[in-house]
């Protein structure tokens, strides 16, 4: 459901929502809106506090009754921690674990803008408008008896002003861009084929401002897409290819940023089959198309200025007569010829061609987002996404744009060293590394063969685009990992340096 976020420079306990939310600090000190609980329990906070066992430690919650005295019927006391600093991520989080605690509450005051002053308000706003809307979030179009989340106010109790109430206007936007992406990646693999996954797409970004093209398979074969038509071709559902373009009126001259996204809208291993179990989560392996067709869905109503491109392609890869051989060689639309020794190695394989069509469309810098290996999952963990990269300035403007959108990002390096692992007998490259370590890594340096030279940083979210449980803002299922890093980086997006002269025209002649 639709939530309204709105700014109030009425007290707290005046304002009329079903629950009052109000921070606490380490230690179970009261922080800014407790005397409200307080007065409802008639100086019994503390005691109540204690034995509850409540500590004020960061996510912990704990209802609260207020009998008559406010005029929401019902507290809830949300945890902070160490009120010496408070970052964004704490306060989202805070957020979010208020709107599960409530679950059953058609609107809430919260004080909790006012636990973090030394934070930007648009910031913090944003974030609280994000913690509630995400953490309240559920996929039930398969639930018989599901019950929707009735949430649809939240009022935020503050001195006010215009960075806040655009900070939540802000935050509420990208929730919804959240939410787009994970139900999405949350719909069974039966019912997205590549084309429905393609209409899907269509019919979210009609009327934002963003130019949709869908290529068909007779279109992909005339761009001569062999990575795309070769993971596709076991299927008898057909791959498509999202081009999809945000131009901002009245400017230009910023720079266009490219965005690129792994849509395999089920990954069962091709003939090189994955286990039973290694399959369950296989529905999840289009959650950077999801991802980047979420964001494009937000840059107008973010005043997005610069050029935004997206490039999602879509297949499915299934084991069948048709399907691809291992051993089977595809000629790229580079050019560049790929041996294919494992038919699960499957993303490179058409992020090849979506990057070069980027690189080859004039890019100014490139960010794919990819469940792209196990192995990056190995070395980081399910919560951290790995980035790599050609250019070290590019990484790190995205690194800071995660950073401030609170989605972890690790840099993980592109070793010239490994190349070696990717030589082919046969072809120009192979699909695999012939060593078994540093997949993340060979997986990378086999995407860095087909952006020429155009700054790209590369995100393995094969961990973070799940979640196993609840946890903060994300709720088991897909995450949407990746869209709010991504409207971080559009909306402050500089077009990196171009390289000298001299370098440019040795790219140009590697490529011809
Ligand atoms: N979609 C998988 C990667 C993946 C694994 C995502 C687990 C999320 C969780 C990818 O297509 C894949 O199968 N990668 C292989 C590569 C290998 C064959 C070189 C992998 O990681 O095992
Ligand atoms: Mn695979
Ligand atoms: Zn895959």
């Amino acid at each position: 459901m639709a939530i309204t976020f709105t700014l109030s420079t009425q007290p707290a306990d005046k304002v009329r929502a079903d629950v009052l939310a109000v921070p606490m600090f380490a230690g179970a000190r009261p922080g800014p809106g407790a005397e409200a609980v307080e007065a409802a329990l008639s100086g019994g906070l503390r005691r109540f506090v204690e034995e509850a066992g409540f500590t004020g430690k960061p996510d912990e919650t704990l209802v609260v009754p207020t009998p008559a005295r406010a005029a929401a019927s019902a507290a809830v006391l949300v945890g902070l921690g160490d009120p010496k600093s408070v970052p964004t991520d704490r306060l989202r989080r805070a957020a979010a674990a208020v709107a599960r605690s409530a679950s059953h509450a058609r609107s809430f005051v919260t004080t909790l803008l006012a636990a973090a002053p030394d934070l930007d308000p648009g910031a913090a706003a944003q974030a609280l408008a994000e913690g509630f809307a995400l953490g309240s979030y559920r996929f039930l179009t398969y639930k018989t008896d599901g019950e929707r989340s009735k949430l649809a106010r939240v009022v935020v109790a503050s001195p006010g002003g215009a960075a806040a109430r655009d900070g939540l206007a802000r935050g509420k936007t990208v929730a919804e861009a959240v939410s787009w992406a994970r139900d999405m990646v949350n719909e069974p693999s039966g019912a997205k084929s590549p084309a429905e996954f393609a209409a899907a797409a269509r019919r979210l970004l009609a009327g934002t401002g963003v130019t949709v093209t869908v290529m068909s398979e007779a279109q992909l074969r005339a761009q001569k897409m062999g990575g795309v038509l070769g993971v596709g071709q076991g299927s008898v559902r057909p791959p498509r290819f999202v081009r999809a373009a945000y131009t901002p009126r009245g400017t230009t001259k910023r720079g266009t940023l490219a965005l690129v996204g792994k849509g395999v809208v089920f990954d069962s291993g091709g003939l090189s089959l994955k286990t039973s179990s290694g399959m369950e989560t296989m529905k999840t392996d289009m959650s950077g198309a999801a991802a980047v067709l979420a964001a494009m869905s937000a840059l107008k109503a973010l005043g997005v200025r610069n050029k935004v491109v997206a490039y999602t392609p879509m297949v499915e890869n299934m084991p069948s007569g048709s399907a691809i051989r291992p051993g089977d060689v595809l000629r790229m639309r580079s050019g560049t010829t790929v041996e294919v020794l494992n038919t699960d190695a499957e993303g490179r394989l058409i992020l090849a061609d979506a990057l070069s069509l980027a690189a080859s469309e004039r890019a100014d810098a490139i960010v794919d987002l990819a469940t792209l290996t196990g192995a990056c999952v190995v070395a980081l963990g399910e919560k951290v996404a790995g980035v790599m990269g050609n250019r070290e300035a590019w990484v790190d403007q995205v690194r800071a744009a995660a950073v401030r959108a609170g989605e972890p990002l690790w840099p993980l390096p592109l070793p010239a060293e490994y190349r070696k692992l990717l030589e082919s007998e046969v072809a120009d490259v192979r699909n695999i590394s012939t060593g078994s370590y540093g997949g993340a890594l060979t997986a990378g340096l086999f995407l860095e063969r087909f952006v020429d030279d155009v700054p790209w940083a590369h995100l393995d979210i094969a961990g973070p685009a799940r979640a196993g449980s609840d946890d903060g803002e994300l709720t088991k299922g897909g995450t949407g990992f990746g869209v709010r890093s991504l409207l971080e980086l559009a909306t402050s997006f500089e077009p990196p340096a171009k390289p000298a002269t001299r370098q440019r025209a040795k790219a140009a002649k590697k490529r011809r």
